[in-house]
C-alpha cells in the first residue's frame, strides 16, 4: 500500500466525461475535414480509461493501439530515462496518428514517443492529452487536442496512478501526505 492519501476531489466524474465529449467532437471535426485512415494510439498504463471513453465519442472509422513508455518507477517525479515497454503492434506507416496521453508534465515522456513514431512515416501525428501540467514542462510538446491544464500538484484516479494505486478512481483527485 501506498504512503499517500487522495486529499481532495479536483476533476469529478460528470466534469471529466464533459472534457472528453469535448476533445471527441474536436478531433471528430478535424478528420472529417482531413480523411484518411485512423489508429489511435494510448500510452499505457495511464490512458486506458480515458482511451475507452475518448474512442466512444469519436464519429470517425478508427483502429486502435497501445504504446507502454515509463520513465517513473515508483516515484512522482520524472526520471527523464524514458523506455519502451511494449511497441505498437500496428503499421503506422501511411495513416494518421492519434497519440493518447493521460497526462503530460515534463513532456520527456511524450516527446520521446512522438519522435519514435514520427520517423515511422504517419500520414500525420497529432497528440491528445486528458491533462497537462505546464508548469512543469522541461521540452516543448505540441498538445493538438488538450483535455484541461492543471496546477502543479500529483492527481490520480480515472487511469492515473501514485505506485500502481488509484487508477480505479472515477474522479481525478489529488494525492497528499497521509
Ligand atoms: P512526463 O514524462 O514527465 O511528462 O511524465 C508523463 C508521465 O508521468 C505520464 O504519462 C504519467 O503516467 C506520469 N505522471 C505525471 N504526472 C502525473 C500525476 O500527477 N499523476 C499520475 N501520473 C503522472
Ligand atoms: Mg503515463
Amino acid at each position: 500500500m501506498s504512503d499517500k492519501t487522495v486529499e481532495n476531489v479536483l476533476i469529478p466524474e460528470q466534469e471529466i466525461q464533459a472534457i472528453v465529449a469535448k476533445l471527441g467532437r474536436d478531433i471528430t471535426a478535424h478528420y472529417q475535414k482531413v480523411g484518411g485512415e485512423l489508429l489511435v494510439v494510448g500510452l499505457l498504463k495511464g490512458s486506458f480509461i480515458f482511451m475507452a471513453d475518448l474512442v466512444r465519442v469519436i464519429e470517425y472509422p478508427l483502429t486502435v493501439d497501445f504504446l507502454a513508455a515509463s520513465s517513473y518507477s515508483n516515484s512522482t517525479v520524472s526520471s527523464g530515462d524514458v523506455k519502451v515497454k511494449l511497441d505498437i503492434g500496428e503499421s503506422v506507416s501511411g495513416k494518421n496518428i492519434l497519440l493518447v496521453e493521460d497526462i503530460v508534465d515534463t513532456g520527456l515522456t511524450f516527446k520521446k514517443v512522438i519522435r519514435m513514431v514520427q520517423k515511422r512515416n504517419p500520414r500525420s501525428l497529432m497528440t491528445c492529452t486528458l491533462l497537462s501540467k505546464p508548469s512543469r514542462r522541461e521540452v516543448e510538446v505540441p498538445l493538438d487536442f488538450c483535455g484541461r491544464e492543471i496546477p502543479d500538484e500529483f492527481v490520480c484516479g480515472y487511469g492515473l496512478d501514485y505506485a500502481q494505486q488509484y487508477r480505479n478512481l472515477r474522479y481525478i483527485g489529488v494525492l497528499g501526505e497521509i
